[in-house]
């Protein structure tokens, strides 16, 4: 395993309240003790309704907090139940997933991310931007050209590296309990990066991540893939001792 930053980002999708902030302060006291020399990032990526309270909360350089989505609109207007990346920097957001595979289903296009992705960096949040196949795409052996096809509709030469992590998340992994092959997912990871080169034309590499069914009984997996910047994880965001465990046993 290499010393190189790592991300360990939780996507609570549609979950929390206020009393969730729990959660956050249990990873935050353990954080202040274990993450000695900064190893790692924490990014709590949590609904639009907690970023304001949690951000304010939150004292840790290495633990940030983010959002979950955003739309492409810059100005305000009618655009009902929408929040821009102007609105979600203004509360304390210091990220944005975009892409993601849920969102993608409601009829999110890769044109419509690479707006979004546009705006964010405009208003300097950093993009969490998810890519990935499905069962029938893996199956059609389509991998490759689906992520390829994903990053150069969304990505260009304009695209900062460091503006950008990447989160390989194949679709029938997501809650799942379903994990890639150790060989496939180090090939892919490798092939994102290399895609990334191409596309940014810069030499400085995005950090890429994995996402799907991640838990403190399968991290041992990536921990050994030195390809890999970090996590993204679901599910087990949501419990401030599984989320903990990730961290602990990823360096065990
Ligand atoms: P999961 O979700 O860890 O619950 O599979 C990952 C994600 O959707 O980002």
């Amino acid at each position: 395993m290499t010393n190189k930053l790592k991300y360990f980002i939780a996507n609570w999708k549609m979950f929390g309240d206020l009393k969730s902030y729990k959660i956050i302060a249990n990873v935050n006291k353990f954080n202040n003790k274990y993450n000695k020399i900064d190893n790692y990032k924490i990014v709590f990526c949590v609904p639009n309704t907690l970023i304001h309270i949690f951000s304010r909360k939150l004292k840790s350089k290495t633990i940030l907090i983010g959002a979950q989505n955003s739309t492409h609109h810059k100005e305000s207007g009618p655009y009902t139940g929408s929040v821009n990346p102007t609105m979600l920097k203004a509360v304390g957001a210091k990220f944005v997933i975009l892409g993601h595979y849920e969102n993608r289903c409601e009829g999110e296009t890769n044109e419509l991310i690479k707006k979004k992705l546009i705006e964010s960096h405009r208003k300097n949040l950093k993009v969490i931007l998810c890519i990935g196949e499905s069962l029938n795409q893996k199956k059609q052996k389509k991998t490759y050209q689906v992520i390829k096809n994903q990053l150069r509709k969304i990505l260009d030469k304009k695209t900062k590296p460091e503006n950008i992590i990447l989160a390989y998340e194949p679709i029938w992994c997501i809650g799942t309990n379903n994990l890639p092959k150790e060989i496939e997912l180090r090939k892919i990871i490798t092939f994102i990066k290399i895609e990334c080169k191409k596309i940014l034309k810069s030499k400085k590499l995005p950090k890429v991540l994995y996402g799907g069914s991640v838990n403190p009984r399968n991290i041992h997996l990536f921990s050994k893939i030195t390809q890999l910047d970090g996590l993204l994880v679901g599910g087990a965001s949501r419990s401030s001792k599984e989320f903990i465990d990730i961290i602990k046993n990823y360096y065990k």
